[in-house]
């Protein structure tokens, strides 16, 4: 399989003041090319520092990290960096830059060069994935939270990344915003075979990832496949992290003695082991 992303070694300290704060240690992975891979930890594990290490917006302390083979420490290849791989934040409001939509989706492909005949087709299409062509003449701030999330996503695909990492992309919206945007990503992976990092705190969303890495105090603590992540539920809480509501469940029933496997992810495993 080929490698979207190489993180070698990766050390960040943040400098602050006369102190140095380290928040990612000698960290080393692969991300491969069609990957789902989830990245979830508590708060301050270095999640959103690793992402924007991910994508050049900030440099290795030491190590490095490659993105389809170009180092993020070089200035030169940064544009084609940051095309190959597109951040999606939290806060959608931050991300829209254009007072209307289509103006904002067109915005990445107009700082990439790229020519107004290719720039129109690639707005079109990347509306369309969201299905959000029917707004494209809408003010952003006229706007649902998932919507305008699905536009900041739309400005992204614009640029045809093959990767896209998504830093708590659905924390800020409702149920259904959330799931809106979620269906979206997962056609993304599937259909256009675009490599997703995704973090998260809602273990419910990630139990289809590929894998699952799992971050604490700048480290890699566990990694995994779901199933292998969510069966350790004591050593997640160890690590002030849950896991989805049914393989709770699961659990406590298994601990009651009840006979259940574990790592029970959905509900339709669940009412299979029950009906068993
Ligand atoms: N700009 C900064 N200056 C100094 N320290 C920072 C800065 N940003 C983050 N940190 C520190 O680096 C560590 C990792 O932070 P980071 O934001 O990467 O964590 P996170 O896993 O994304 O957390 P959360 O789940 O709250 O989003 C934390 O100890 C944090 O306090
Ligand atoms: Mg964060």
């Amino acid at each position: 399989m080929q490698k979207a992303i190489q993180v070698k070694n990766l050390c960040y300290k943040y400098q602050k003041d006369e102190e140095e704060l380290t928040a990612i240690y000698d960290m080393s992975f692969d991300v491969y090319e069609g990957e789902f891979l989830a990245i979830i930890g508590h708060n301050g594990s270095g999640k959103s520092t690793l992402a924007k290490l991910l994508n050049g917006i900030i440099k290795p302390s030491s190590g490095d990290v490659l993105v389809y083979e170009m180092n993020t420490k070089d200035e030169d290849k940064i544009w084609d960096i940051r095309q190959k791989a597109g951040i999606v934040f939290q806060n959608p409001d931050n991300q829209i830059v254009a007072t209307i939509v289509e103006e904002d989706v067109a915005f990445g492909p107009e700082n990439l060069g790229v020519e107004q005949k290719e720039i129109r087709k690639r707005v079109d299409e990347a509306l369309e994935t969201v299905k959000m062509s029917q707004y494209k003449d809408r003010k952003p701030h006229q706007l649902s939270g998932g919507q305008k999330q699905r536009i900041a996503i739309a400005g992204i695909l614009a640029m045809q990344p093959k990767c896209i990492i998504f830093d708590e992309a659905t924390a800020m919206l409702d149920p259904s915003g959330r799931d809106e945007v979620l269906s979206c990503i997962r056609h993304l992976n599937k259909e256009n075979k675009t490599t997703i990092l995704y973090i998260t705190h809602y273990m419910e969303e990630i139990v289809d990832a590929d894998r699952i890495i799992v971050l604490n105090k700048g480290e890699i603590a566990m990694q995994g496949t779901p199933k292998e992540i969510f069966s350790q539920v004591e050593p997640l809480q160890q690590l002030q992290l849950d896991v989805p509501n049914i393989t709770k469940l699961a659990y406590m029933l298994k601990k009651e003695g009840i006979n259940i496997p574990d790592g029970v992810l959905t509900v339709d495993e669940m009412v299979g082991c029950i009906c068993r």
